[in-house]
C-alpha cells in the first residue's frame, strides 16, 4: 500500500505545536479504547504485574509486558509462561512478543490472545545482541519482507489488534522504520510505537521525535511516541508537534509512578515518605507473590534506589536496605523508617484482586495438559 495521509483531526494537531492535548482523553487501537494519551512502556526486567497495576493506578490508559520469547512460548518454559499472567485489574494489557518465524509467532500471538490480552504487540526495536543475532527485535527493521510475514501471520491468528514496537532503524542516521511501518500497517498492524533512537544507539542522545511525525503522516494508524518523555511538559510538546496519539514513558516511571500523575494530570505534588514507603512495600509484596521470594530479592535490588533516591530517603538508608537478606525484613525497614505507610498500603492491598484472578489460566488445550 502508498502511504495514506491521516485524518483531517490528526493532521490539524500536526499543524498546531502548541496546542494543549488533553492527557485524559481516550483513543482507540481498533476496538480497543484506552482510557488516557500515556502508555506504560515495556521494560525487560521491569514490567512485572507491580509495576503494570502502579502504572494504572497513576494514570496509564495502557500498559505492556515485557518482550516476551517466542520460543520461550513454544518450548513450554515455564519462566516464560509465568510472563503471560494476566489479572483481571490489567485491562487494557498488551502483550510483546519477539521471535523470528512466521508460523511459531502466530502460534504464540494464539496464546497471548487466550490468556486474555488486550493487544499483542510485536517487538522490532530491541537492540540486544543476543536478541538481534537470532534474527529478532531491531534486526528485523533491515528484513522488512521477513517482518512483515511476521505481522501478516499474527494478524491473520488472532482476533484482538496487533502491534508493533520499533527503533527508527539498526545503524546511526537510518530511516528504516518510516519505510516499514506503512508495509506493516498493510500487513494488518492497529497501532505503531516508534522509539526513534538507532538500535546501535541504545540509549544514548536523544530521541529524534521528529521522525515520529514523519511516521504520523505516513500511516493510517495510531502511532505512540516513545522516548525521553518525562515530564507532561514534555508529553504534550510531543504530542503537539508530532500528531502522535500517545506518549509511551518507560524509565522516567521506574521508582516513579508520580511523574505518570504528573503527566497525565498535571499534579506536581512530592510524594510523602510514607507515600513513597507504602508503594514500594506493595510493590515488593506483590513481586513476591509473582516471582517467589528467590527471583524476587534479586529482581528488586534495582527498584530501591529508584523509589527511595531524587532525596526521598538518606543513601545510607538505601545502602542498608540493599544488603538485607529477606524482603520481610526489607518491608519491616521501610514501615520502622516510615510508621504511616502501613496504612497506606492496607488500603491499596485491598484494592487488589486476588485469589484465581492472579494465578495463570491457560486453557488446557493450548498449555498441552502439563
Ligand atoms: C530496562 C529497559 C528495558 C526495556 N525493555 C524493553 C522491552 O522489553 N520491549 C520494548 O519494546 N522496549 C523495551 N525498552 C525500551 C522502552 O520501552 C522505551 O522505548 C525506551 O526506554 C525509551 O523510552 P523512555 O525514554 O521513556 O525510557 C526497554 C527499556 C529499558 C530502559
Amino acid at each position: 500500500m502508498v502511504a495514506t495521509p491521516r485524518d483531517d483531526r490528526q493532521t490539524a494537531r500536526q499543524y498546531h505545536p502548541t496546542a494543549v492535548i488533553d492527557l485524559r482523553e481516550s483513543w482507540r487501537i481498533g476496538p480497543v479504547e484506552v482510557p488516557t494519551r500515556l502508555v506504560l512502556a515495556p521494560m525487560a526486567g521491569v514490567s512485572v504485574q507491580a509495576f503494570r497495576r502502579q502504572g494504572r493506578r497513576y494514570g496509564a490508559g495502557l500498559v505492556c509486558s515485557e518482550m516476551v520469547s517466542c520460543a520461550g512460548i513454544e518450548h513450554r518454559n515455564e519462566k516464560t509462561l509465568g510472563y503471560l499472567r494476566v489479572a483481571s485489574d490489567e485491562h487494557p494489557l498488551a502483550i510483546q512478543l519477539f521471535g523470528s518465524d512466521p508460523r511459531p509467532m502466530a502460534d504464540a500471538a494464539r496464546m497471548v490472545e487466550a490468556v486474555g490480552a488486550d493487544i499483542v504487540d510485536v517487538n522490532f526495536g530491541c537492540p540486544v545482541k543476543k536478541v538481534t543475532k537470532t534474527g529478532a527485535g531491531a534486526h528485523l527493521l533491515e528484513d522488512q519482507d521477513l517482518a512483515c510475514r511476521i505481522i501478516a501471520a499474527i494478524a491473520g491468528a488472532v482476533s484482538v489488534p496487533v502491534t508493533v514496537k520499533l527503533r527508527r532503524g539498526v545503524q546511526n542516521g537510518s530511516r528504516a522504520a518510516l519505510e516499514l511501518g506503512p508495509k506493516l500497517v498493510e500487513a494488518g498492524a492497529s497501532s505503531l510505537t516508534l522509539h526513534p533512537r538507532s538500535a546501535q544507539q541504545m540509549y544514548t542522545g536523544t530521541a529524534d521525535h521528529a521522525l515520529t511525525a514523519e511516521l504520523v503522516s505516513l500511516v493510517d494508524v495510531p502511532v505512540v511516541a516513545s522516548g525521553d518523555v518525562t515530564s507532561r511538559a514534555r508529553a504534550q510538546a510531543v504530542l503537539a508537534t508530532t500528531g502522535a496519539e500517545a506518549v509511551m514513558v518507560g524509565r522516567g516511571a521506574q521508582g516513579n509512578p508520580w511523574a505518570l500523575r504528573e503527566i497525565v494530570d498535571g499534579d506536581a505534588v512530592e510524594p510523602t515518605r510514607e507515600e513513597v514507603a507504602a508503594e514500594l512495600v506493595l510493590f515488593v509484596r506483590e513481586t513476591v507473590r509473582e516471582l517467589g521470594e528467590r527471583r524476587a530479592s534479586g529482581f528488586l535490588k534495582k527498584f530501591y534506589g529508584w523509589y527511595l533516591g531524587q532525596g526521598r530517603f538518606p543513601k545510607e538508608f538505601k545502602q542498608e536496605l540493599v544488603q538485607l537478606d529477606s524482603t520481610d525484613e526489607i518491608e519491616r525497614r521501610l514501615l520502622a523508617a516510615a510508621p504511616g505507610a502501613y496504612e497506606i498500603v492496607e488500603r491499596l492491598e485491598a484494592e487488589i484482586p486476588s485469589g484465581a484472578e492472579l494465578t495463570l489460566e491457560l486453557p488446557v488445550s493450548i498449555y498441552g495438559g502439563g
